[in-house]
Formats: C-alpha cells, structure tokens, sequence
C-alpha cells in the first residue's frame, strides 16, 4: 500500500542509492529506490532529479526511478544530440536496465514534454502519468526566440547567468518570500548545470512538437498538478490540459509557483500518493 507521506522532511538520499547507468550513448545518474510497481520521474530545465526528492523518499511502495536526464545533473552532457526523442530514447533504455516493462511517469515542465515524446515512441512502457506544471503546445515564435536568447546568453555569460534570469519566475512569490534556502538551492542546482546541457535542452525544447493532437487519445490514468503561482506555465493552461485528457483529474499546489515538488513537497507527495493508490495495478 502506498504510504502517505506525514511529514514536511527534506529527505536527502545516501550515496548508494544513485547509480550511473551506461545506456550506449550516454550515461546517467539514476536514484532507485523501493520495490513494487514502477514509478519514473523527470524533471524540469535546468534542474536535476533532486526536484523530486521528497516524492522519492515517501511513495513508499513503489519502485521510484529518478534519472537525472542527459546534459543535467550528474549525467553526462555530450557536446550534441539532445532532442526530445533522444531525452525519450535514454528512458526507455533505462527501464529495459532496470527490467520494468511499464512505469508511471511523472514529468514537470520539461520532464513532461518528454512524457509526451514517450507516449510518441514508447507508449506501451507508460502505465499512468502526473503531469506537473507542463503543457502539451509546442513554443510560440515568442517562445522560440526567447530559447535563441538564452542559448546566447548561456554561450556568453554561462549557467550563473542563466540563473539569474530565470529564478524570479521559476519559483513563485511565496516561496521567494518565505524560503530563501531554497530559492539559494535552485540557484545552485542551475549554476551546476553543464553550457552544453542547458544549450542542448533549450534547442531540443524550441525544435519540439505540438502534442495537443496526442491528449485525446492518452488512454491511462492521469494526473495534472501545478503550482497556483506558476508563472511560466500559468494554472490556466494546467486546467486546459486537465481538460483536454479523457478522466484526468487537477489539482493545484497553493503557495507553489513552477516547482511545486520542492516547493510544496508535502502537499505534491499527498496528492501523487492518493492518486497512485488508485491506479496501483
Ligand atoms: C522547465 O521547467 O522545464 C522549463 O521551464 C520548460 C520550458 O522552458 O518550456
């Protein structure tokens, strides 16, 4: 049975629990932790698997598989070949290592654009999705000239500049105000993140589909959360994307802007929690 989390730790996994796994093209850096059912999460730009900690530590019950994708965290970050197929490709070769035929995927913001590449190319391997602060539309020709931006300034003045940039509207305005630890350990997580990672992302997000045509068709239990004060993918975008999937259900994090996983650990944990208990298979 799925345990619900209690309690607002901050759960840090020991060493042994991260693996790095030679997958051909790439080798990442993957926490797995527990038996059962599989339980996948990917996380956001320019993050790493960290941002899941907490879910990793509390869904008891599960199999929980936190790979830090290729260029981002301690993965390898190769010069090229980042594409959101490539991101796809690197998962399914993970879960064939790992000897699961089909996970639960949950995806945030970049994580989840994967999940729709996944449902793309590999849909037999994905049991149920949570879908957090994402959105299946590809960029507008705004968007795309704002990757071409911070693929210039990433190029000229590196990953601490890039982190400057996007801070104030990565996380939301009560976490600025209330957790300034926090905010500091995002700031870090991205100054870490290698150029040729965050280069890499950014082109693969800006070249990405529109995955709106898939939505109807998704065919397993689903889940969309957002934080209530996600300004990069605002709550109302969550709401057409609950929308738009056959039995989805929404919830939305109060106090929690674009990350809510580690803004709101708890509240998330107890919202994917109830929602895995109902799918368990
Ligand atoms: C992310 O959090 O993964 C990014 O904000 C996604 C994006 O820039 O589209």
């Amino acid at each position: 049975m799925s345990q619900a989390p209690s309690s607002h730790t901050d759960p840090r996994p020991s060493r042994s629990d991260v693996v790095r796994y030679d997958l051909g093209e790439v080798t990442l850096s993957v926490e797995v932790r527990g038996d059962g059912p599989a339980l996948l999460f990917l996380h956001g730009f320019p993050l790493d698997r960290t941002i899941f900690r907490h879910q990793v530590a509390t869904l008891a019950g599960w199999r929980r598989i936190a790979p830090d994708l290729r260029g981002m965290g301690a993965s390898d970050a190769p010069e090229g070949g980042y594409s959101m197929a490539a991101y796809a490709d690197d998962m399914a070769r993970l879960l064939d290592r790992l000897g699961v035929q089909r996970a639960v995927v949950a995806g945030l913001s970049l994580g989840g654009y994967v999940v729709f590449e996944l449902l793309r190319r590999h849909r037999s391997r994905v049991a149920g999705l949570v879908l957090c602060d994402t959105k299946a539309a590809a960029d507008t020709p705004e968007g795309r000239q704002g990757r071409d931006d911070m693929i210039a300034l990433a190029g000229r003045a590196g990953a601490a500049a890039v982190a400057e940039r996007m801070l104030p509207k990565l996380l939301g305005r009560s976490t600025h105000g209330a957790q300034p630890l926090l905010v500091g350990e995002v700031r870090a997580m991205i100054q870490r993140t290698p150029v040729a990672g965050i280069v890499g992302a950014l082109r693969a997000m800006k070249e990405r589909p529109d995955s709106t045509p898939l939505l109807a068709d998704i065919d397993v239990p689903t889940l969309v959360i957002s934080g209530d004060e996600d300004e990069l993918i605002p709550a109302a975008a969550a709401r057409e994307l609950a929308g738009a999937v056959p039995g989805a259900t929404l919830t939305l994090i109060r106090g929690a802007g674009h990350v809510p996983t580690l803004e709101e650990p708890t509240a998330v944990s107890r919202v994917v929690a109830e929602f895995l208990e109902a799918v368990r298979p």
